[in-house]
């Protein structure tokens, strides 16, 4: 698929089936988060923890939901496969570390006809609880930020979409 039409494809989808992706298909999701960009090339500051075990998954869910008081947040929204992107504390460049990260993983996701759906808000409300923390066994240093949650769509995504009205102007 052109890098355009991944583009255009892409969506946030929040209705997935239970099937795992295969392992190609996340090999190929990994390997675009890795080849994204990273302030200072510092690869260093940046870790990738990807989470199949649907326990865990539930458990970050439920924590997230209790914290934020609503089950509106998830980890996955039914996706199989979780990506999360920690980072070390570098004064916000952790986070466009991690949005770069996550983007290259959801437009690799539509480039191979999966779902995808990039995740702040249960990582946000769950980040500073220490059981959580632990269950993703991060190196010392780091703390989670977003993360691509990946799988098979409930529903075909067919067609590109049109761009929105963002507001531009143009200065020549
Ligand atoms: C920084 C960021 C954080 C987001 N966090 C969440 C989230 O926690 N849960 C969720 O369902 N969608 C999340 N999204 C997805 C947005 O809601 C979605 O991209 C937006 O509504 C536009 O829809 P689209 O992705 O289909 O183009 C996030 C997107 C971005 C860029």
């Amino acid at each position: 698929m052109e890098t355009a039409k991944a583009i255009a494809v892409r969506r946030s989808t929040r209705a997935y089936k239970p099937e795992q992706i295969k392992d190609q298909e996340l090999n190929e999701i990994v390997k675009a988060a890795k080849l994204a960009p990273i302030a200072r090339g510092a690869v260093e500051n940046v870790h990738l923890t990807v989470i199949q075990n649907q326990a865990l998954i539930r458990s970050i869910t439920e924590a997230a939901q209790k914290a934020a008081g609503t089950d509106k947040v998830s980890l996955n929204y039914g996706a199989p496969t979780v990506i999360i992107v920690s980072g070390k504390a570098l004064g916000g460049l952790e986070i466009a570390n991690a949005a770069c990260i996550t983007e290259n993983m959801l437009l690799t996701a539509a480039d191979l006809g999966l779902g995808s759906v990039f995740v702040w808000g249960a990582i946000s409300v769950t980040k500073d609880q220490k059981e959580v923390i632990a269950s993703l066994g991060l190196p010392e240093g780091f703390e989670p930020i977003a993360a691509a949650a990946v799988g098979y769509p409930a529903e075909a995504i067919t067609g590109e979409r049109e761009p929105r009205p963002l507001s531009l102007n143009v200065i020549k």
